[in-house]
């Protein structure tokens, strides 16, 4: 078999064949399916029936798992999935759709904002890959943004505004937009805020792309409501249906994409029904920028 890669959209995102994912993979695989990252930021693979073990042995060919707490207010004990597996379900330890009002399903709700992947530690994420275990039919897409085309839209004037700017990301933000704000001093301190530079170069291509998410909510020496607004108007850019492909989940696809070019969001769905969905990611490997002291 050879692997292929079909473009999704103008700009990004390509459909891989060609290849079985659930196998071990050989040297060569490995350095096409990183080559299609580089170019097409988001790869679609079908009918890939993974097991937990299996999507982490995939996963490893790119990259340590990153494998930290500090990104939910789901407890150790309340996990459903091992810490190196991050749990995108809607779904308790028992399998069972959580409450309406359930405060870990009011938190996970953040998902529905565009984000790019723990853009709230320091050193944010490489890659995330997701497996489709058990999708619904109606809504439930993820929704993918390049940021580098949305970058290399943008005017002059704007990309040298933004080239040194540093904003402050923190799941205190991304959740407060939505009006969740209740948060224990134990989860304020896990959220505090990280500096990430708004403008990130790929390490392998040299684009340049947006590193913008909702967590975002200041930027450094800025007043907070300028900061704000002008975060909304450069997400309004960078969101355009030009910039954007929606995914309709089938059963047993796996989507790859990489958080230093993308933005992504899922949209919303019947949550009676059961979505089974199952994130490994591969740890970044620096900051973007200098933390605060
Ligand atoms: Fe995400």
């Amino acid at each position: 078999m050879t692997i292929s890669v079909r473009s999704i959209t103008a700009v990004f995102a390509g459909e891989v064949s060609g290849v079985d994912i659930t196998q071990p993979l050989s040297r060569e695989d490995v350095a096409a399916i990183d080559a299609g990252m580089d170019r097409y930021a988001v790869l679609v693979f079908h009918d890939q029936c993974l097991t937990d073990d299996a999507q982490r042995a995939f996963t490893r060919n790119f990259g340590a798992l990153e494998a930290s707490p500090g990104g939910n207010i789901t407890t150790l004990a309340e996990r459903r999935l091992p810490l190196d597996m991050q749990d995108a379900s809607n779904l308790d330890k028992d399998h069972k759709p959580l409450a309406r009002d359930d405060r870990r399903r009011m938190f996970n709700l953040g998902n529905r904002l565009w984000h790019s992947d723990s853009s709230y530690r320091a050193v944010p994420a490489k890659y995330s890959l997701l497996s489709g275990r058990i999708v619904v039919d109606r809504g439930g897409r993820t929704e993918f943004a390049d940021m580098r085309a949305a970058y290399d839209a943008l005017d002059d004037a704007t990309k040298a505004e933004i080239e040194d700017l540093v904003c402050e990301h923190s799941l205190i933000f991304s959740r407060g937009s939505l009006g969740f704000t209740e948060l224990s001093d134990t989860e304020r301190t896990m959220f505090k805020p990280v500096r990430q530079r708004l403008v990130r170069t790929h390490p392998v291509t040299g684009r340049k792309s947006l590193f913008l998410s909702s967590h975002a909510g200041t930027i450094v020496s800025w007043p907070v409501p300028e900061a704000r607004a002008f975060l909304r108007d450069l997400l309004e850019h960078a969101t355009q249906p030009q910039f954007v492909y929606s995914h309709q989940w089938r059963q047993w696809d796996l989507v790859i994409w990489d958080n230093r070019q993308t933005m992504h969001r899922v949209t919303r769905f019947d949550e009676t029904l059961v979505r089974d969905m199952r994130r490994t990611t591969v740890a970044g490997d620096a900051t973007t920028v200098a933390q605060a002291a």
